[in-house]
């Protein structure tokens, strides 16, 4: 995530290729080069398959000429997302015809969905794995290489890959996601995750704090908690049925391993996020007073049509609740325009409804009919393509003046900054972020990436403030 933003779907790092870490490559006689698509949970799985591909001697490379293993870890949620995979299936079929001998995986959500038709379809893949079989990926990788496809697309009611520790090939060294979750049982209309992740479950509590623990003893400095919906957390120690961890007591246990780790998780779901969640955020300066809220959409019917099991009233009740609890807490979302029956009428609603929640970030959608799911199967995708692509605009428009303002009421003031890493625009400047999740860029000083300091923002752009450092924090 070049410009690191927490997130589960970020647009910029679509596609990017894994790293080796410094010096690492060389001692691995096999390679292997792993491309993700999709939501920040799906970046994380890559991690976890480098692990597990490393201990049967594949290095990462993000040369995919030197490779002899190219995986895709792909996503399902919008057509365009399968649209992008298969052009890049098209792109490898020529350096498959240059060296006969790679093997082609695809992984992730897009080999749940599509299972074994994908081999059909896709003449040059010679593996198809789902998300909760990638343990299976060095049985399966020997099976390839005997000239069969393998496939392994079951779901399971348990894999968290709880105890495999995540290779972060790719990483800043400061900010690292840990998956807390698997799965969402919940059913909203339009969406293909519970179809492509299976149940939820969740991850062992203990495995969770010793991984955060870990990275903060390696010098990471903040963790983003991970699940399509953090607030169902929920675990029962094995040892003591009444030893139950819910998702704000993970939260405060997270926060508890130090002062110095900053605390950020996604994605909230309006329905679960809890009051106990609100006040242990509260109660921790180092929980970000930041939360990723999805409305979908302002308009009660509509809601119901998605199977969000919110209203409009109810939505604003809980943005209402946050601000009383958390003043000043930045709120991001995610809006689908366009979907079935979504009159002029709805779409005001969405838009009053954007207006009223004043989002630092917003990422804006438009409907996009995936096979399989409750909306393909009950309504009819009937709002015309250029309507839903009108209405996205409109929203995107509103989204841009509202996030602009907040970038400008910034500026005077002065903001906590975890440094991240040197800035893009030049080697004399440092970018970190504030708890609000804004980025920042400063002038570097003798100031190193780790470390917080406190910036007075003097000026900004529409995505980032400019200032100068008054001292370390
Ligand atoms: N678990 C998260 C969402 C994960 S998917 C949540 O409940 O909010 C990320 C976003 O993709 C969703 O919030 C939704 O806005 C969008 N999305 C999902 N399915 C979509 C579809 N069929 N068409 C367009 N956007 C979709
Ligand atoms: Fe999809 Fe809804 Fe689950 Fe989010 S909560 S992953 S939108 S079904
Ligand atoms: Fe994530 Fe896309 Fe799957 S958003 S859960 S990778 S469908």
């Amino acid at each position: 995530m070049l410009e690191q933003v927490t997130k589960v779907h970020d647009e910029s790092r679509q596609g990017e290729a894994y790293a080796p870490v410094a010096g690492e490559s060389q001692t691995y006689t096999k390679k292997f080069y792993i491309e993700s698509y999709g939501c920040q949970m799906n970046f994380n799985d890559s991690e976890i398959v480098a692990s597990i591909l490393k201990e049967e001697g594949f290095g990462p490379t993000r040369n995919v000429e030197e490779a002899s293993l190219v995986l895709l870890n792909t996503c399902s949620i919008r057509e365009k997302a399968e649209t992008t995979v298969r052009k890049r299936l098209t792109e490898f079929r020529k350096i498959k015809q240059r060296n006969p001998e790679l093997l082609v995986g695809v992984l992730g959500c897009m080999a749940e969905r599509l299972k074994a038709k994908l081999l059909e379809e896709e003449k040059l893949v010679d593996m198809v794995v789902g998300p909760d079989a990638y343990r299976t990926l060095p049985a399966l990788i020997e099976e390839a290489e005997t000239g069969q496809k393998a496939v392994n697309v079951l779901l399971s009611r348990e894999e968290t890959y709880g105890d495999i520790s995540p290779v972060r090939l790719d990483s800043n060294g400061v900010t690292a996601f840990v998956s807390i979750m698997r799965g969402c049982n919940n059913m909203c209309s339009f969406c293909v995750v519970p179809f492509t992740r299976g149940r939820e479950r969740s991850r062992d509590k203990a495995s969770i704090l010793q991984e955060a623990t870990d990275m903060f003893n390696r010098g990471y400095r903040e963790v983003t908690l991970l699940g399509q919906n953090v607030d169902s957390y929920y675990w029962v120690s094995p040892d003591n049925d009444n030893d139950i961890t819910t998702f704000a007591n993970l939260l405060e246990a997270v926060a508890l391993i130090s002062p110095l780790l900053r605390v950020r998780f996604s994605t909230s779901h309006p329905k679960d996020i809890t009051d106990d969640v609100l006040y242990t955020m509260a109660k921790y300066e180092n929980i970000c007073k930041y939360i990723h809220l999805p409305m979908q959409s302002g308009s009660t019917r509509i809601l119901q049509l998605m199977n969000r099991t919110y209203t409009r009233e109810w939505y604003i009740k809980k943005v209402d609740r946050i601000r009383e609890i958390l003043p000043g807490c930045a709120l991001s979302t995610d809006v689908i325009t366009g979907f079935c029956t979504e009159t002029e009428e709805d779409h005001q609603d969405t838009m009053t409804l954007m207006d009223y929640g004043q989002y630092d970030l917003a990422y804006m959608f438009f409907y996009s009919e995936r096979p399989g799911t409750l909306a393909a199967r009950r309504y009819q995708d009937d709002v015309p393509e250029e309507v839903k692509k009108r209405r996205l605009s409109e929203i995107v428009d509103l989204h841009r003046a509202q996030s602009l303002k907040s970038m400008q009421q910034d500026v005077g003031k002065t903001f906590k900054v975890l440094i991240e890493g040197v800035s893009k625009r030049s080697e004399d400047q440092l970018f970190g972020r504030t708890d609000h999740n804004k980025v920042v860029v400063f002038p570097k000083e003798d100031f190193r990436k780790g470390e917080y300091i406190w910036v007075k923002v003097e000026d900004c752009t529409a995505g980032t403030l400019l200032g100068t450092s008054t001292g370390r924090a």
